[in-house]
């Protein structure tokens, strides 16, 4: 194609070089944006007839051209093509192509600047809706999870070491907590992006009366951007949409180690279907926790589009530069990413095997209730320190001698201290300790119990609209 059949072609005398064009193109990956591009046309344009910039009669046939393009894309039966650089313009001169005149005058008062920017965000507003249900639909999962295995009993680790028992479903609702503190802070990003750069223009607005404020109403924006510079040149939304995203796959990550380490034949706490996992083409006994680990790493790729967007807009003068243009891939890529990880989470979690025989004994193995038993001698008047000393000295006798602490005799317990009595026994089952810890965001069954229904209420109500 020459230079000529390019829209902006009136000032050059030359074509563009063949590389430069392949290189400056969008049109590759920008063509996702298609659809709420041709949302933001149909818009601008009503608004243009509204204030009589346009006609009736071509606003009519505008939007009924901008429809069948629409439907041709969603068929897969339009062309993209690279000499038209990206999908606004492709758009376009399809329009003018099938409509003829009135096609040309979509584009009064408004920029390519302004319409990438009000697409993006149109577009990303859809995407968090849908990464919300996702987190909902996954919080529920693990919310009835915990339920079902709020009395299972498995130790509690700190540095990774035995540390003191704690209810799986207690351990599961942690999960959903930092889930909810997710979903959060995407309706928290959402507020920020739902402001319109439309009208902007190219980056001073425009010398046509438009009415803004009509146009946000029409695209659901909570307000048009309050400044036209800024309004073509931010991306904080989407720096932010993908610190959150980070925050998302770093929460996957900690569960995916935790599931990595607990399908392992040394610790051996859950079991994950076998539809979730793969083989080795080597070992025959191999069945590997694949899902996990691939969440685990793409939480790296997640971080990287972060610190890339950060990096894209540090230093940019004002207002738009063709740099812009380089925020897209990063954030598509995000996008899937977290789309993809919390799919493979929200099929997985449902079908998580507990083996609660495992997770006992591994709370037995470890002197769990050590703490239980410095508590006992504080309720029996001894200081917290000392009774941290006697314990210690009544764990030791227990590894010298291969026993857990509610396997020591009552002598020998009494010969470290005499204030402890029969009524020790209670406290030293993994029971007793669970149950003794029967407060707000503890880990007695009662609590958890608690929890889930607490988390239940609230899921229902942030379903409200
Ligand atoms: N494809 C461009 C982008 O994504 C659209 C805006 C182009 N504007 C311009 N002045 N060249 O940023």
């Amino acid at each position: 194609m020459s230079s000529e059949s390019k829209p902006w072609a009136g000032r050059f005398t030359q074509a563009t070089d063949a590389f430069v064009e392949a290189f400056t193109a969008s049109v590759g990956f920008d063509q996702r944006l298609a659809r709420h591009d041709i949302q933001g046309s149909i818009a601008h344009a009503t608004m243009l007839a509204r204030i009589g910039v346009l006609s009736q009669k071509d606003l009519h046939t505008i939007v009924g051209g901008l429809e069948t393009i629409l439907a041709e894309i969603e068929r897969g039966d339009f062309f993209w093509s690279v000499e038209l650089e990206d999908v606004h313009m492709n758009i376009e001169a399809r329009l003018t192509d099938r409509i003829g005149e009135a096609g040309k005058k979509l584009h009064t008062g408004r920029s390519r600047n302004d319409q990438v920017a009000t697409d993006i965000r149109l577009y990303l507003r859809d995407e968090i809706d849908g990464l919300c249900q996702q987190l909902a639909t996954l919080r529920a999962a693990l919310i009835d999870l915990a339920e079902r295995e709020a009395d299972t009993i498995l130790p509690g680790f700190t540095h990774l070491q035995v540390a003191q028992p704690v209810s799986f479903g207690h351990h599961l609702m942690a999960w959903h907590e930092m889930l909810a503190r997710d979903q959060d802070r995407l309706r928290d990003c959402r507020k920020r992006l739902n402001v319109m750069p439309l009208g902007a223009a190219a980056l001073a607005g425009t010398t046509f009366p438009l009415d803004r404020h009509y146009t946000a109403e029409l695209l659901g924006f909570d307000r048009p951007a309050a400044n036209s510079l800024d309004a073509v040149s931010d991306r904080d939304f989407a720096i932010e949409f993908t610190a959150c995203a980070s925050l998302v796959m770093m929460h996957l990550s900690r569960f995916s180690e935790e599931l990595i380490l607990w399908t392992s034949a040394q610790f051996a706490f859950v079991d994950l279907p076998d539809a979730f996992c793969t083989g080795s083409s080597i070992m025959p006994q191999k069945k590997n926790p694949d899902v996990p680990e691939l969440v685990r790493g793409k939480a790296g790729r997640v971080f990287g589009h972060l610190v890339g967007l950060l990096t894209l807009m540090k230093s940019q003068p004002l207002a738009y530069n063709k740099d812009n243009q380089e925020d897209k891939e990063p954030l598509f890529d995000t996008l899937d990413t977290l789309k993809a990880c919390l799919r493979a989470y929200t099929d997985m979690v449902p079908h998580l095997a507990p083996n609660r025989e495992a997770m006992r004994l591994a709370a037995l193995k470890g002197y769990a209730t050590a703490t239980d038993l410095a508590d006992y001698l504080v309720r029996k008047g001894i200081a917290f320190r000392d009774a941290h000393e006697v314990v210690g000295k009544a764990v030791r006798l227990g590894i010298d001698s291969g026993r857990d602490l509610s396997q020591l005799t009552l002598d020998e317990l009494k010969a470290l201290s005499p204030r402890i009595e029969a009524d020790v026994f209670g406290i030293l089952t993994l029971e007793g300790s669970l149950q003794a810890r029967d407060h707000f965001g503890g880990t007695a069954p009662n609590q958890v119990r608690q929890a889930v229904a607490r988390a239940r209420a609230q899921l229902a109500e942030e379903a409200q609209p």
